[in-house]
């Protein structure tokens, strides 16, 4: 085998490692390290959870002694901060004398970002940059989000019909896909830290939001976000009755009645109170990052779609379609509100992914182009489809007026 064939052998090892971590290492990144010497592996480890040991310190660990002169293989960069629990992984390195670090990606971490590297190459390491870097990159993409941004990385699931519908003319969703789609919705559920709904999906169909997957004793609920800006809810709704490890939230606005929010806090929920008289998506975005929760699915319905994608909160779109015609103007679309005027508004797509499941669809795209964290909603994507230039990327944090930041958080 060549030499970068090796090296890409056993990146593709770390990479499958730090795979394991999926949905539990929020809000770190997923990290997988192996360990070579001499041709042997000899030692392995991925970051499993946030505060316990990152990936590069659990394979020094395994390999002990052994890891003298030897070559590590990581997908992403080690960290070098000390303002964590965790020591930085360039001291571990540096100590274990390892002679070779072939990293997958820079950390996009600003505190990180090079500064393992030159840390690594001062002491004398050799370091080797960028194998499999693409992959790495698509591992990482909702941490990349998140560090970048400090917002979560949102994924927009919905299950349709082949014409565009999510429910029928009186509401009725179950099912649109069939078992194989909807087992991969639960796993997408089991992965990602938070699930947003509306109200009207609450009043329709009493969901209680949780993960079903056969492995059950390693299934994680997401904590459940509920949009409902008057409490709407019902008190004995499933997601304020459920059984869940995970918290349900209700997020609503200044024209909640005082009452009602007491009931709800009684019921062991979290109130999220945003002022003015509607939730602003990217707002609560911004409050949904502080909690540490990082990747955030929206199953709708309709309404919330469309404001979703309107206000440029999404990241990703994760639509399954099935091969039924429902039909109707009637019928619910799954992307609610009005219409654009002209076609060049449509959202467009990047890097997509399509996949059968069954006898539905799956089909996967990106909102934002690699290395972009600018919401794209409907006017970005005008502007780019007239050749107007690009506005430059934001912080979205930044993108409201001080003072706009408002929020009241009524624990339970
Ligand atoms: N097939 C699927 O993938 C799927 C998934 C989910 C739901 N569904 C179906 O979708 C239907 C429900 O859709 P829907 O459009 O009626 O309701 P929805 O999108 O679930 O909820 C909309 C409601 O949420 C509240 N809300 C609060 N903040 C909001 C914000 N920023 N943006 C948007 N809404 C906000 C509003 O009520 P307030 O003004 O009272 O706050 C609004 O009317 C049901 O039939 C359900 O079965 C299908």
């Amino acid at each position: 085998m060549s030499d970068k064939k090796t090296d890409e052998n056993y990146m593709s090892i770390a990479l499958d490692l730090a795979a394991m971590g999926q949905g539990r290492t929020s809000p770190n990144p997923m990290v997988g390290a192996v360990i070579v010497k001499e041709g042997n592996i000899v030692g392995k480890g991925w970051h499993k959870k946030a505060g316990t040991p990152h990936g590069e310190a659990a394979a020094l660990a395994k390999a002990g002694a052994s890891a003298e002169g030897g070559t590590l293989y990581v997908n992403l960069e080690p960290c070098c901060h000390r303002d964590k629990l965790t020591p930085p992984c360039t001291d571990a390195i540096l100590k274990s004398g390892i002679r070779r670090v072939v990293v997958g990606m820079q950390d996009p971490n600003p505190k990180v970002s090079g500064k393992g590297i030159e840390t690594l190459r001062e002491a004398g390491v050799q370091v080797d940059v960028g194998v499999l870097q693409e992959r790495c990159e698509r591992l990482n993409k909702v941490f990349t989000k998140f560090i970048t941004a400090r917002m979560p990385f949102v994924t927009l699931k919905v299950a349709q019909t082949l014409d565009g519908k999510i429910a029928t003319s009186t509401g009725e969703s179950k099912w649109i896909t069939g078992p194989e789609a909807r087992k991969h919705g639960h796993m997408l559920r089991n992965f990602a830290d938070a699930i947003i709904v509306g109200i009207g999906t609450v009043l329709r169909d009493d969901p209680s939001l949780t993960t079903r997957i056969e492995d059950a004793d390693n299934a994680r609920d997401p904590e459940r976000i509920i949009l409902d800006s008057t409490l709407r809810i019902p008190l004995d709704a499933k997601v304020l009755n459920v059984q869940s490890n995970a918290k349900t939230h209700i997020v609503t606005t200044l024209a909640a009645p005082t009452a009602k929010i007491k009931e709800i806090k009684k019921k062991g929920a979290e109130i999220l109170i945003m002022e003015g008289d509607v939730i602003k998506l990217p707002l609560l975005m911004e409050e949904i990052g502080k909690m540490g929760l990082i990747n955030v699915l929206i199953e709708g319905g309709s309404r919330v779609n469309a404001e979703a994608l309107r206000s440029g909160v999404v990241d990703k779109a994760a639509f399954f379609i099935a091969p039924k015609i429902l039909g109707g103007d009637d019928a619910r679309g799954s992307i609610g509100g009005s219409s654009p005027e002209s076609l060049d508004m449509a959202i467009p797509l990047f890097d997509m992914r399509f996949t059968r499941l069954g006898e539905d669809l799956l089909v996967e795209g990106y909102l934002r182009k690699p290395g972009e964290n600018q919401p794209i909603g409907r006017q970005r994507s005008a502007d780019s489809a007239a050749g107007q230039p690009a506005p430059q990327p934001v912080d979205m944090r930044r993108s409201q007026p001080a003072g706009h930041r408002r929020k009241k958080r009524h624990k339970k």
